[in-house]
């Protein structure tokens, strides 16, 4: 039996479809140095954007298991497509785990003027999903809000290319149409694309604000293990551990270059 001194101590699960979700490992080693993590990515099952809800249920919950067999103090839904399908159904589950999901960054964009033109990217399953609905909802007499599912996108970051010209051309094409609409403000949902944040300003121009829930979610990760009572008292800063349902040491690699890889 672990007391609840013990408990603190133990890691952070975070996980996500693949290595889009060190985007937000990243910031919550900015808010909390002190804790330590294991990053689970299932590069194997990725993406999870395009597959049916069921399964993706099923993943989510898979690497749930995994994390918490391990002794995770709580968990990080690094990803928005996990979260907009698993993310309720999980805290029902594990209702005394402190459980953090991440969903797109609208309320910041939507609010940062008066009714600006703000585009969505995420995958194709997060916006298909009730979740985004009410929350596009919440905001569409503020802003004039853009979804654009980009599927394909998060396949380039899985591959480790995230500077290449096909990428370039990629995102080219997949923004084309928007480049006329006088944008002020670009919402990156999901967990992949802060990767390819800096050829996505280049595309959209110095004057649109691009936005990530990463930050929001790392501070909220804090809140909630905070009131659950299991911040580490350690002052020492924390271990990371990277875990991949693709175990080759150059999928290793990759996950410690994103999280050095400068956004
Ligand atoms: N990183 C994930 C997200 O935030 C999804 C990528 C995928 O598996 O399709 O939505």
């Amino acid at each position: 039996m672990t007391t609840n001194e013990e408990k603190k101590r133990q890691p952070i699960g975070v996980f996500d479809s693949g290595v889009g979700g060190i985007s937000v490992l990243r910031e919550l080693i900015r808010v909390m140095p002190n804790e330590n993590y294991i990053y689970l990515g299932d590069s194997k099952h990725a993406p999870y954007g395009t597959k049916p809800l069921e399964t993706v249920r099923e993943l989510t919950f898979e690497n749930a298991r995994l994390l918490l067999a391990q002794g995770a103090k709580g968990l990080v839904v690094a990803c928005n497509t996990a979260t907009s399908a698993a993310v309720r159904l999980m805290r029902s589950t594990y209702p005394q785990l402190p459980i953090v999901g991440i969903e797109p960054a609208l309320k910041p964009a939507a609010l940062q003027k008066e009714h600006p033109r703000v585009l969505v990217m995420a995958t194709p399953m997060t916006v298909q999903q009730e979740k985004f609905r009410q929350l596009m909802a919440r905001y569409e007499e503020k802003a004039e809000i853009y979804p654009l599912p980009c599927p394909g996108l998060m396949e380039f970051v899985e591959a480790g290319d995230l500077e290449s010209e096909k990428l370039h051309d990629f995102l080219l094409e997949l923004l084309g149409p928007y480049l006329d609409k006088k944008l002020d403000s670009v919402v990156l949902g999901c967990t992949h694309y802060p990767f390819a944040r800096k050829m996505i300003q280049n595309i959209v121009g110095d004057t649109v604000t691009i936005f990530d829930g990463g930050a929001g979610t790392a501070r909220e990760m804090r809140r909630r293990i905070a009131v659950a009572d299991l911040l580490n008292p350690s002052e020492e800063h924390g271990w990371v551990k990277f875990e991949n349902s693709v175990a080759t040491e150059e999928e290793l690699a990759l996950c410690r270059r994103l999280l050095e890889w400068e956004i």
